[in-house]
């Protein structure tokens, strides 16, 4: 695990908030890939090195599923998330996997920075949080962080599961896949290339081991690789 991993002392509101919350989460919760973000990197990035030297990134990264699988697929991925905690757990899955050398557990704040680098591969999955950040700003990024010829994915909720936080909002509305592609500000266009732009339904597994239908917006825009 990378220096910057240890401990916060700068408790941010993001930092503080995360590191409650992991505190009491299960540890294995989220160690496994995301279905959707799996399905869409298989399709579209299947073997590292479209770009960005075989250089993964994965923001709000949690207990490291979809780092840790990216890793198995011989990517080297900066895992960042703002919880010590969380990232101290992708060390040890890292490790329990045989693939530390692979995974680089790294902690941002990302609405105050950012890692450094050009990737082949950019994902954030599910990178919701109640504390108020600059998200499209943070997304932006993102973006810009793609080398020539990579991939940026981004996996999000797009309705509320029954088990959601609602922080006492019933009545919550999600941004259409097309409004987040646009708040990329990509221009028109030019020098990207859209490979996803949807809303697919999935069937959810909440805590309790119910399940319910819910819709994630699914984005997935590539850098063109000018000649
Ligand atoms: C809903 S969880 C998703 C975790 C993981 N990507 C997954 O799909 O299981 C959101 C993650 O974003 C992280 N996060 C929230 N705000 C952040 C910030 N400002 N900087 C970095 N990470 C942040 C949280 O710690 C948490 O791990």
């Amino acid at each position: 695990m990378s220096s910057d991993t240890t401990r916060a002392t700068d408790t941010t509101d993001s930092a503080a908030f995360w590191e409650n919350h992991y505190a009491g989460v299960d540890p294995q919760w989220g160690t496994r890939p995301n279905a959707v973000l799996a399905e869409v990197v298989t399709a579209l990035a299947p073997e590292p090195g479209s770009g960005g030297g075989g250089r993964a990134l994965d923001l709000g990264c949690g207990h490291g599923g979809d780092a840790l699988w990216l890793a198995s697929l011989g990517w080297d991925v900066t895992a960042v998330d703002v919880s010590a905690t969380a990232l101290e757990r992708v060390a040890a899955g890292a490790d329990a996997a045989g693939l530390t050398d692979r995974v680089h557990p790294t902690r941002h704040d990302l609405a105050r920075s950012f890692p450094d680098g050009a990737y082949g591969l950019v994902t954030a999955s599910y990178f919701h949080t109640p504390v108020e950040i600059p998200r499209e700003q943070v997304l932006r990024r993102a973006a810009e962080a793609v080398a020539p010829g990579g991939l940026l994915v981004l996996v999000e909720h797009a309705s509320l599961a029954p088990w959601s936080w609602r922080d006492g909002h019933e009545d919550v509305t999600f941004p259409g896949p097309d409004d987040v592609l646009a708040s990329l500000r990509l221009g028109d266009g030019d020098g990207w290339l859209t490979e996803r732009c949807h809303a697919p339904e999935r069937t959810a597994t909440g805590p309790g081991g119910e399940t319910a239908t819910v819709t994630d917006n699914v984005i997935a825009v590539r850098r063109v690789r000018h000649a």
